[in-house]
């Protein structure tokens, strides 16, 4: 299965949610994030995300953010979405043919911790956490 996590910059919620997955799903499947925004295309994570992976073993240092284009509609089984205006923005990227490929990563939205403070990270990892353990539950990846 390919999956795509999908968050607004790319660089905090949808690279950590790419390590947490990866980490605990068969390397068969492929994983990759993108953000519906470039303002920080080309960049690694946010320094808080990488901390807070790092916390718990998992390295998303060396990602590099990209912004998503209507070949990943193509190429991805699954679109996962941090919250419900990623899904707007992603509905604007790609083509109608693709929608269906686009949900939630998590049964709540996971919110922005960009202008957070740093237990914002904390908590962003375990609601991605939980919810990633649901998701191979769900799709048994
Ligand atoms: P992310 O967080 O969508 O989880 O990567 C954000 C990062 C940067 C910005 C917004 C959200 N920004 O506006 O630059």
């Amino acid at each position: 299965m390919k999956i795509l996590t999908l968050c607004l910059g790319n660089i905090c919620r949808s690279p950590a949610a790419e390590g947490i997955l990866k980490s605990i799903i068969s390397s068969d499947h492929f994983v990759d994030s993108v953000g519906t925004g470039d303002w920080h295309v080309g960049g690694h994570p946010d320094q808080r995300s990488i901390d807070v992976c790092k916390k718990y073993g998992i390295d998303i240092s060396q990602l590099i953010s990209r912004q998503l284009v209507e070949k990943d509609g193509e190429d991805f089984d699954l679109v996962l979405a941090m919250d419900k205006s990623n899904i707007d923005n992603a509905k604007k990227i790609l083509s109608t043919k693709y929608h269906h490929k686009i949900r939630l990563f998590a049964k709540h939205e996971i919110s922005d911790p960009y202008n957070s403070a740093l237990d914002g990270f904390e908590i962003m990892f375990e609601n991605l956490s939980y919810a990633a353990e649901k998701l191979k539950e769900e799709l048994e990846l």
